[in-house]
């Protein structure tokens, strides 16, 4: 091969590159950083205190407080990843692995949602999910 053609061939890989869709990027960074935990399909590990994602989490998008606390677990705070692209990212988790459980009226998280989020962070966030559960069951159990 010349080293015209493989120049040419390099440029084409570096298109093919620059056009990978923006899902294929939130799949990407999801295998990155979550699915070590949370497994591929969202499933995580509940003996082992990984809770199940697929088709449960966005249910808490239908408890106050649950919004903020989807984008302030340890999971969403801790990547490397900026406010745009971990908004994106959650937004691909509560549509794919969530699909089964989103609100009719799912509205994306922004990146300035994100960052206010991140800045807010309660100190007890583990706490604030047993409150949110205790919620949703109440809820569930139309008490
Ligand atoms: C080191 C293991 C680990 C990694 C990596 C991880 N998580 Fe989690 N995630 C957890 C645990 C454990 C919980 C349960 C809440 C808690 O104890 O913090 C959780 C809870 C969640 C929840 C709330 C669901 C619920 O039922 O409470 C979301 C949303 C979430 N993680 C998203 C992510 C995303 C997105 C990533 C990747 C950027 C990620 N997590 C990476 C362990 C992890």
């Amino acid at each position: 091969m010349s080293l015209r053609q493989r120049l040419a061939g390099g440029l084409l890989a570096l298109a093919a590159c620059s056009t990978l869709g923006a899902t294929e990027v939130e799949k990407k960074n999801y295998r990155l950083y979550c699915m070590g935990c949370h497994q591929l399909d969202g499933a995580g590990s509940p003996v082992n205190g990984i809770p199940a994602m697929r088709d449960q989490v966005g249910h808490f998008l239908r408890a106050p407080g649950g919004r903020a606390y989807l984008s302030q677990v340890p999971g969403t705070l801790n990547t490397p990843l900026g406010d745009k692209d971990t908004a994106a990212l959650l937004n691909w988790v509560l549509v794919n692995i969530g699909r089964g459980s989103l609100p009719a009226d799912f509205t994306p998280y922004s990146a300035d949602e994100v960052a206010r989020y991140r800045a807010s962070v309660p100190e007890d966030v583990p706490g604030l999910r047993a409150r949110l559960m205790d919620y949703l069951e109440r809820q569930e159990r139309g008490r």
